[in-house]
């Protein structure tokens, strides 16, 4: 499947809730994210905080072809060029550089990263990022903060991580510059570790109604 920045974007407008997931075994992550697709949510963030986290993102990209699968945690620029290496559609970082802003420019990879305020967000724009990350989203104001950047820069889209629950979505996404909401609360480690994939896709259910209401 062959990715873009607007095609990753539509995705995103129309599902409204990105899964996060947090694994280092493969088997799991591939049936977690088969899970979470079978229930609505066909987009997922494998992050890179595991140790075998390249290992993951590559097999459930094989494994998953129908699923958009994007690399999260991403901190430098040799870890953008292995995750696009690995087939990734897209990747997402916590924060922002002028290193790996420029890379991300250059890379022609989707990229969204991550902004706590106006600084980072004018260094985003500066290398023509207007779709951002707000993380940690629950500590950096969240909403408020959405809405009070809405104001200098009216043409930014912020995906919120970081302490989202799929109570606050409905809400967070009834503003409109807010894109998308993600998170890991829909694949937690302790229902991946127990595997317990009927649990998984009640919440990857309920999400994806917070996300699409019209849906219920
Ligand atoms: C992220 O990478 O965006 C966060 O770790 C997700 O936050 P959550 O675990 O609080 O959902």
């Amino acid at each position: 499947m062959i990715h873009t920045k607007q095609s990753i974007i539509a995705q995103l407008e129309q599902l409204r809730v990105l899964p996060i997931l947090v694994t280092d075994d493969v088997d799991q992550a591939i049936r977690c994210v088969t899970t979470l697709a079978e229930n609505g949510l066909p987009a997922v963030e494998i992050t890179l905080r595991t140790p075998n986290a390249m290992t993951v993102l590559r097999e459930v990209i094989k494994a998953c072809p129908n699923v958009v699968v994007g690399a999260g945690t991403v901190l430098t620029s040799a870890q953008l060029d292995a995750v696009k290496y690995a087939g990734a559609a897209f990747g997402i970082s916590p924060g922002i550089t002028p290193t790996l802003a420029r890379a991300a420019a250059e890379s022609g990879l989707p990229y969204f990263p991550g902004v706590g305020g106006a600084s980072d967000l004018m260094l985003a724009l500066e290398h023509g990022f207007d779709v951002v990350k707000l993380f940690p989203s629950d500590i950096v104001g969240g909403i408020k903060m959405a809405k009070a950047l809405g104001g200098p820069f009216p043409d930014v889209r912020f995906c919120l991580t970081g302490g989202v629950t799929v109570e606050a979505t409905p809400g967070l996404l009834r503003q409109n510059n807010i894109l998308c909401v993600g998170g890991s609360w829909m694949c937690p480690a302790s229902l991946i570790n127990a595997g317990d994939w009927e649990a998984i896709g009640t919440l990857a259910t309920q999400a994806m109604i917070a996300g699409r209401p019209q849906l219920a």
